[in-house]
């Protein structure tokens, strides 16, 4: 089914208030320490929630996404934005992006539901892509962690009333086949370090989302991922909506 992108996307911001609150306290505080930068990549950005903030905090801002009507939104909202480059891609790879050229790539509620293929090719492109010593904030799936629990092998009928209750949380729509240490894996087998990793509650109550900071890096010994197991996110949003 199309999506009805008539509010951008703002409409996923809820549960923080706004897309601005959004940004200013939950995803900002998080990446603070990579921007500015010269050259971002944004993975997935579908009308632009994130690139309208990426965008000043570069001096050249590469986007890519597999569909076209999003492409097309992101063109016409950053017209007069010269140095935003908005690019279709299949989904899977980057060719338009020069090797060695990216400072910090960022992927924010985009790649939650995209199998582990699909994260494995980028991760694949991020290993030539990314400038040597060059990082990234990747959101994606920690659902394969709960993937075979009771939980999701109990039939849909009787969870739905269990879910209504609140006694049960949903999936929304993660991707089964991924988890934290599984990306893990995957950005080691692509010359990619993950340097840490906040499993984070996504408005249910399990750690069903992960938010993996990563580095292209040319050295064998790397330090352990610093893992935070952060079951106070959805929390935090509402204190974030209450002052916004
Ligand atoms: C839920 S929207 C989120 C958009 C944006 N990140 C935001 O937070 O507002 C998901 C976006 O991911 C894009 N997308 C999904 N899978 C993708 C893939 N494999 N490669 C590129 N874009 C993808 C969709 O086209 C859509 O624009």
């Amino acid at each position: 089914m199309k999506y009805d992108w008539k509010d951008a996307g703002e409409e996923w911001s809820a549960p923080w208030g706004t897309s601005a609150a959004q940004w200013e306290h939950a995803i900002l505080p998080r990446i603070r320490s990579h921007l500015p930068t010269e050259t971002i990549l944004e993975i997935a950005p579908g009308f632009g929630r994130w690139t309208h903030y990426l965008k000043d905090n570069c001096r050249e801002l590469w986007i890519v996404d597999r569909i076209g009507e999003c492409i097309e939104a992101c063109r016409q909202r950053f017209a007069s934005d010269s140095h935003v480059h908005c690019y279709l891609n299949d989904g899977r790879s980057l060719p338009m992006i020069p090797d060695a050229s990216v400072d910090f790539v960022f992927s924010f509620d985009s790649l939650v539901h995209t199998k582990q293929d699909v994260v494995e090719a980028y991760l694949g492109e991020l290993g030539t892509k990314l400038k040597i010593g060059g990082k990234g904030f990747i959101h994606h799936s920690n659902f394969g962690e709960y993937a075979n629990s009771f939980r999701e092998r109990i039939p849909q009928a009787l969870a739905k009333p269990l879910i209504k209750a609140k006694i049960f949380d949903w999936a929304h729509h993660r991707s089964p086949d991924m988890t934290a240490e599984l990306f893990r894996a995957l950005c080691a087998k692509h010359s990619l370090h993950c340097l840490s990793q906040e499993l984070v509650n996504w408005r249910g109550r399990r750690l069903i989302d992960c938010f993996s900071v990563i580095i292209r890096s040319d050295t064998s010994g790397q330090t352990p991922t610093r893992i935070v197991r952060n079951r106070n996110f959805m929390r935090e949003a509402a204190e974030i909506r209450a002052k916004s």
